[in-house]
């Protein structure tokens, strides 16, 4: 019988390619750049599985071309690229990789906002640039992490972490979310709910682990920036629409707020110059789950829903069961 056809964006890593050889006819994109759209659009055309990265979108036009596509699994646990409605319509099962990357993502913000708040860059250009003096009293002094307060917007798998290490900072956390969570949560986490005004004003370093959604999207603009205190940081690792980066990059002039560190960026991959050209930011290149073991794990996690969706199991991790037969959606 003929094996049903995946078409992977990427070469993704061995044990994620070991377990989709085992059971499809795999064609894979491995040139360097990103696939462009029209050989997306070409080479998904008779595929029954498609696994793509975060810069795929799969939307009306590719599900339309698509007519034998089951499954679109996003190597992300961020899904802004998938219109999962769209894939619902279609019946094609959407999933993406949450929980295997929130400790990385987390160290990544961890890193940033140090970096920032301890002018890292900077310290680092001056001595790779040979002009570095020497030691002396008030060179490059930074704002101290421990003991201030840490403010997390978005309180779910990622945002948990980061109030996980503020712990051993001996930060005071404050979150705001949509959703409130249990107490135990609040206390297991030491984290302190409050209206996302408030946080704002009281944090000195504010977070942001939201996913993008149109409710998201600029939360963080002229207005939002302007309530923070001056002193503060803002760290983005979610997504780069989530912030206004004009309104960022005016405030960063004005002093309005201290300094950013951004891992993610609102039109990637272009950074806005303005951003480009300041002292009082880190950015890094869209890195938040960028580890070997990690970036292995989330391939894994694509690979294992498009087999389980062909082998008659729950995908993992899916976002719309409502496409799976009764018998498949009821499996936990
Ligand atoms: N930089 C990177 O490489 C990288 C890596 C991993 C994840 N991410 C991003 O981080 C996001 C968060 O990931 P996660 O696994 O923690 O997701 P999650 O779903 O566990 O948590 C998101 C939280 O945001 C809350 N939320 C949703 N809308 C909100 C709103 N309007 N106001 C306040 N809170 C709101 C949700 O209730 C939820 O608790 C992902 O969606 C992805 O976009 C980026």
């Amino acid at each position: 019988m003929a094996r049903p056809k995946v078409l992977v964006t990427h070469g993704l890593f061995e044990a994620a390619r070991n377990l989709l050889e085992k059971n499809f006819e795999t064609d894979y994109w491995t040139e360097h750049d990103h696939i462009p759209r029209e050989e997306l659009l070409k080479r998904v055309a008779d595929k029954d599985a498609l696994v793509c990265l975060l810069t795929e979108k799969v939307n009306e036009e590719l599900l339309a071309v698509a007519p034998r596509l089951r499954i679109a699994a996003t190597v992300s646990v961020g899904f802004d690229n998938l219109d999962v409605p769209a894939c619902t319509r279609h019946k094609v099962a959407a999933t993406n990789t949450p929980g295997v990357l929130d400790d990385t993502t987390a160290d990544t913000a961890w890193l940033i906002m140090m970096a920032v708040a301890r002018r890292l860059a900077e310290a680092e250009a001056w001595l790779r640039a040979g002009t570095w003096p020497g030691w002396d009293l008030d060179q490059l002094c930074g704002a101290d992490i421990w003991g201030k307060t840490l403010g997390i917007v978005g309180f779910g798998r990622i945002g948990r972490e980061m109030a996980r290490r503020a712990k051993g900072f001996r930060m005071r956390t404050l979150y705001h979310d949509a959703v409130r969570v249990a107490s135990e949560i609040e206390s297991k986490f030491a984290a302190e709910f409050v209206s996302f005004d408030r946080l704002l004003l009281e944090s000195d370093f504010i977070t942001l682990h939201v996913p993008l959604l149109p409710t998201t999207r600029h939360l963080m603009n002229a207005q939002t920036l302007a309530k923070m205190k001056r002193s503060a940081f803002l760290v983005n690792t979610s997504r780069g629409p989530v912030v206004d980066e004009a309104a960022l990059a005016e405030a960063l002039k004005a002093g309005t707020i201290a300094g950013a560190a951004l891992d993610v960026f609102e039109f990637e991959p272009n950074v806005s110059p303005e951003l480009r050209a300041l002292k009082n930011v880190v950015l890094t290149p869209h890195i938040g789950s960028a580890s070997i073991e990690t970036r292995t794990r989330m391939a894994v996690v694509a690979a294992d829903n498009v087999v389980a969706l062909f082998e008659g199991r729950r995908p993992p991790t899916i976002l719309n069961p409502e496409v799976l037969s009764t018998k498949q959606a009821a499996q936990s």
